[in-house]
């Protein structure tokens, strides 16, 4: 507090008509400025808002100065008197647009340097700046915005959830590694040289010893900390929502989430989200979208030309369909008014996803054109186009490759596509997707989890799976998808011992690896676990939707650039000689060697 100036009374946006004549004393920031032949206009900013701040011929001599010396950005205290502006003066796009506060006093409690960018709602300055002078970008309203919207929704999610009887629950950031599929960020003990934390990837095993611990009910706004390749939205630490329940189904763990997702939408967006929320299985969204996170705003699906295209006489097909390949394409209706330019950007979109090429023809009232219409002539053709369902004026853009290529291109197409025809509007759309495989194959032939090795089997397949089978097994998983983003994932876990360790088997995880890495969780297994499984929601995604963000960046107060830095901090950062030497590290490599890998 100052003594010239005297204790805050008002937040600079919270004055109104009403508190015209009324003395108030005001802490903030300098806007903008303005000199009016004299009379001096200021701008005064705190969180509440934007306050008017005037030095007229009716102001003291040594308050027009000291408004006058103000310079942007300084942070000042003033007292002054509210008085409504004339009707001419008004500013309708502010709340407290009707009056000013007529100075009696300023003080300057610390002056501002020389701004590396403007603090305006629309700013257009290289996003390294902006974090490198974080503090300064959050002083902008849309910044601001952003986080209280963040606050405000971590508090709905924690009434919700306690309202539900749920026990928030700290887990340690100091512990092993979990297995969600990154990399862990290592920290090295200093007592044990030789030996290393890991960051957690999530609290997945500490919530389910949670549930063996008897908590029943366990949720926690957990930071995770993933060392991957980052893009728009991943961050290396970003923050779940991650739930676990006991004794429950997929249908209780699927309605909590649904009870807070639609406590998310009242609050902050203000509208009633429908529920129950649809549900899809996996098979059913790769077959029709070529994703497991479709974005259903976008109408256009993919068709299966595998059965004609080994009819139409084309090499790349026949190559493709020999080689266990899909053939696959996606119509767009109306696609044939595309000028080539545009069809070759829809190509880029399916080279840059993997794919060698995108074959295509557009559909006219006398047959097809383009490079594919060659091998269209006959009735060969005419059932290839029918396949997809081609009427005259759409374009076919077909993509032939091996299994796991093709869908990553097709995927890439379908949203490429979306976009071009701008097709992708209406209301938000949410969709959980269910029976996600159990396993995955990597290139080389590698098996593994498609969730985490928790992961519970569909029950229909349990046979299959503890017989040694591992293609086409079905999991106890599903992700919450919105508008083509995944929010969240889940499963029941297992907690029946053989079933446990088939699915190590099957990931070619022997008795004695399962020991060394989970031997605390298979331990609490022996012990009573209950019945159990659980859900996380990534809330960086889920508030940059809500805020209508299109970077999980802008909704972080301290984020790290896509290449895992922090341009304020400038971590990360080499340390001292002497730190390694305490914690028993010496590097083998120069460090500029390190760093060219
Ligand atoms: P999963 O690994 O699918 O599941 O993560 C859940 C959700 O977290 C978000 N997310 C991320 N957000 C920002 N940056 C990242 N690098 C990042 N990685 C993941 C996504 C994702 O859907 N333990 C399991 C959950 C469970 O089984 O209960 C888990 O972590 O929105």
């Amino acid at each position: 507090m100052t003594e010239a100036v005297g204790g805050r009374s008002h937040g600079c946006g919270t004055l109104r008509a009403g508190d015209a004549g009324r003395e108030v004393r005001l802490y903030g920031w300098v806007g903008a400025r303005r000199d009016h032949g004299g009379v001096y206009f200021v701008d005064l900013r705190d969180r509440s808002g934007i306050i008017q701040v005037v030095a007229d011929e009716e102001a003291t001599e040594e308050a027009r100065a000291a408004l006058a010396g103000l310079r942007l950005e300084d942070c000042v205290a003033v007292r002054g008197r509210v008085r409504r502006r004339d009707e001419r003066n008004r500013n309708p796009e502010r709340p407290t647009g009707e009056v000013e506060v007529l100075v009696e006093r300023v003080e300057v409690l610390a002056r501002c340097d020389r701004l590396p960018f403007e603090i305006v709602d629309d700013l257009d300055a290289p996003e390294e700046l902006r974090l490198r002078y974080r503090y300064l970008d959050l002083r902008r309203r849309p910044m601001l915005a952003r986080l209280e919207l963040r606050s405000r929704a971590n508090h709905a999610v924690r009434c919700q959830l306690v309202e539900e009887g749920f026990l928030e629950v700290e887990t340690p950031l100091l512990t092993r590694s979990t297995p969600e599929g990154a990399r862990d960020y290592l920290v090295p003990s200093r007592v044990r040289p030789g030996s290393w934390y890991a960051l957690p990837q999530s609290p997945q095993l500490f919530k389910q010893l949670c549930m063996v611990g008897g908590i029943e009910r366990y949720f926690q706004l957990a930071r995770c900390l993933r060392d991957e390749d980052l893009r728009a939205d991943r961050q290396p630490e970003f923050t779940q929502l991650d739930l676990e329940l006991s004794f429950v189904d997929e249908e209780e763990i699927l309605a909590v989430v649904e009870r807070v997702m639609a406590r998310l939408f009242a609050e902050i967006l203000g509208r009633e989200l429908p529920l129950p929320l649809p549900r899809m299985s996996h098979a059913e969204a790769i077959r029709r979208f070529a994703s497991d996170k479709p974005d259903l705003r976008n109408p256009l699906e993919i068709c299966d030309l595998g059965r004609q295209a080994g009819t139409i006489g084309f090499r790349i097909f026949d190559d493709a369909l020999a080689g266990g390949g899909l053939v696959r394409g996606v119509r767009l209706p109306g696609g044939a008014r595309l000028p080539r330019k545009r069809i070759d950007a829809l190509e880029q979109a399916c080279k840059d996803a993997g794919a060698a090429g995108m074959a295509w023809c557009k559909v006219g009232e006398d047959g097809p054109s383009g490079p594919l219409a060659r091998f269209l002539g006959g009735d060969a053709g005419a059932a290839f186009l029918a396949a997809a369902d081609c009427r005259p004026g759409d374009l076919l853009a077909v993509i032939a490759d091996r299994p796991r290529r093709a869908l990553v291109a097709l995927d890439a197409l379908r949203r490429a596509a979306g976009r071009e025809l701008d097709l992708v509007a209406g209301p938000d759309r949410l969709l959980w997707v269910t029976d996600f495989p159990l396993f995955e194959q990597d290139d080389d032939g590698g098996w593994f989890p498609a969730h985490h090795p928790f992961t519970a089997p569909h029950p229909d397949d349990l046979e299959d799976l503890l017989a040694g089978r591992r293609e086409g097994i079905r999991s106890r998983a599903y992700d919450l998808v919105m508008n083509g983003v995944e929010l969240g994932s889940g499963s029941i876990r297992i907690h029946r011992r053989d079933v446990q360790e088939a699915v190590f088997a099957a990931l070619g995880i022997g008795p004695e690896e399962a020991r060394r890495r989970f031997r605390f969780l298979l331990d609490a297994f022996r012990f009573g676990p209950p019945p159990h499984g659980g859900f996380a929601l990534g809330l960086d995604r889920l508030y940059a939707l809500l805020a209508g963000a299109d970077s999980i960046r802008e909704v972080i107060a301290f984020p790290k650039t896509t290449a895992g830095g922090c341009p304020l901090t400038e971590a990360p950062a080499p340390i001292d000689p002497e730190q390694l030497a305490e914690l028993g590290i010496r590097f083998t490599a120069e460090r500029g060697e390190a760093e060219k890998e």
